[in-house]
């Protein structure tokens, strides 16, 4: 029986195939651009790279182009739910595939708070445009977090429009696939139109004094520009590119994966490198880098160009409003699929596995991912989160170029029908560049890391181990055939 043939025997778990490549492709923007873009690169350039944020830009979206060229590959020989997961359980089996399974799971339920949070925060401030302010102690963390050792509190309850969008998001997932891609669709169709107006207007107003020097002089802490700043910031803005793998996650919905997961996944990972590269410029160009460390950067940098493009700025607010929800509602989504796969698989509590009889989607997996992700973007700020994110991700991504190699030497002639280029240097050059924008995260992210791992493996011992069921040999019988 072919892995389609074994996921489709089983009629109660399938899903419904709905998502074609146009769908894929926004699937994939739609999760790209985001908090990172919107509101992280201001940060990272204020803090770290002042205008050589660009470079940053071009170093991630360079690693995750030889990880996506991986993921396309397993993409189209798995062909079902799960994403590096699924691909990690083909080729190294349940061990290793829980490990990451688990940092998935990490990975999207924490994305989804960090770009919550992020949300709020434009949300918020589009309220005060039209006269509504909503409090702080309403709109913010109450906890403030620099490291495990230093935790206080803000003074604030509780996040309350990151809770809510995260609600409606989950409500809209359970409800139906068909619906939501439509829905997502049109949320990207605007985010992208306000991207395009911004590189469009913003580069012929850029200052060349705004970029110069291009790489600011290092103060002489490491990390704070110079080179060093530049590959902190590359850690740092690698949040911005999380989300091409969403595409993978959805193969089991797409209508003909084999053609269209390369053209999704490498599609919207092109369009968005291409795009974060002319925003960072037009940002850093437009205001001067110092004045960009603040919640809506994108906003701050179109109001330094003057009143020429003042009509742009509220532009900006709403569709980093429309934008980040649909960020929000794809993560979920691959939070949601990630659970049901393994699941499915026997990892994981079945239960997550059960289809609405009417929506056909893992109800029960999604209300509880959303649950937890509110909880999370309810409570913890936004530098926290998506420090957790990229770290879990970067480590999925690893293992997900050694897969490549593994399968490729394992299964050598199952059929490919999407094959990774030149897969024995970009396969490595992948793990290295991912393994190095990981050796520029801060010691208590690896240490969460850690933390997270242990809990991860005690699960397993006690349930997974002994309820996994075996289906790489599927794979395996898939290349004799
Ligand atoms: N890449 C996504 C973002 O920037 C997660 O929000």
């Amino acid at each position: 029986m072919s892995i389609e043939g074994e996921v489709a025997a089983d009629k109660a778990h399938e899903l419904h195939r709905a998502l074609g490549p146009v769908q894929l492709v926004s699937l994939g923007i739609g999760a790209i651009i985001g908090a990172g873009i919107f509101v992280i690169t201001g940060h990272a350039a204020a803090a770290y790279a002042g205008p050589g944020v660009m470079i940053s830009f071009i170093i991630a979206g360079t690693g995750c182009l030889f990880a996506g060229l991986c993921y396309a590959e397993f993409a189209c020989m798995i062909p079902v739910a799960g994403s590096a997961y699924t691909y990690t359980y083909a080729s190294m089996g349940k061990f290793l595939a829980w490990i990451i399974g688990w940092n998935l799971v990490l990975e999207y339920m924490a994305a989804a708070s960090t770009v919550a949070v992020g949300w709020s925060g434009y949300f918020v401030e589009l309220m005060s445009q039209i006269g509504w302010n909503i409090p702080k102690e309403f709109s913010s963390a109450p906890i403030a977090m620099t490291s495990f050792q230093d935790v206080s509190t803000t003074g604030a309850y509780f996040n309350v429009p990151a809770v809510v969008v995260i609600a409606l998001a989950s409500t809209l997932l359970v409800v139906g696939i068909r619906a939501s891609a439509r829905f997502n669709a049109g949320m990207v169709g605007i985010k992208l139109f306000i991207v395009l107006l911004v590189i469009g207007f913003g580069l012929p107003l850029i200052r060349g004094a705004n970029l110069t020097p291009f790489i600011p002089h290092n103060t002489g802490t490491w990390g704070q520009f110079g080179w060093s700043g530049v590959f902190r910031a590359t850690g740092v803005i690698f949040f911005a590119y999380i989300g091409f793998d969403a595409v993978s996650v959805a193969a089991q919905e797409a209508r003909n994966p084999q053609r269209d997961m390369p053209i999704g996944i490498l599609g919207s990972l092109v369009i968005c490198t291409v795009l974060y590269i002319l925003m960072s410029l037009v940002m850093t160009g437009l205001a001067p880098f110092m004045t960009l460390n603040v919640a809506q950067p994108v906003f701050v940098a179109i109001n330094a160009a003057g009143p020429r493009l003042a009509w742009l700025g509220v532009l900006v607010n709403i569709a980093a409003v429309v934008g980040l929800a649909s960020v929000v509602l794809v993560l979920l989504l691959g939070q949601s699929r990630i659970f049901y796969a393994m699941s499915r698989d026997g990892l994981f509590f079945s239960v997550f596995s059960r289809i609405h009889p009417q929506f056909r989607t893992p109800w029960l997996g999604t209300m509880s991912t959303g649950v937890v992700a509110a909880l999370l973007a309810g409570i913890v700020p936004l530098g926290i989160l998506g420090e957790l994110v990229s770290i879990g991700t970067l480590l999925a991504f690893v293992i997900v170029c050694v897969s490549t190699l593994v399968l490729r030497r394992k299964a050598p002639d199952a059929v490919r029908p999407f094959r990774t280029p030149a897969v024995w240097l970009v396969a490595p050059l992948g793990v290295g560049m991912c393994l190095f924008m990981m050796a520029f995260l801060p010691i208590d992210t690896w240490l969460r890391l850690v933390v997270w791992t242990i809990i991860g493996l005690l699960i397993f011992g006690f349930y997974g181990a002994r309820h996994g069921k075996e289906p790489e040999w599927v794979l395996v019988k898939h290349a004799a055939e």
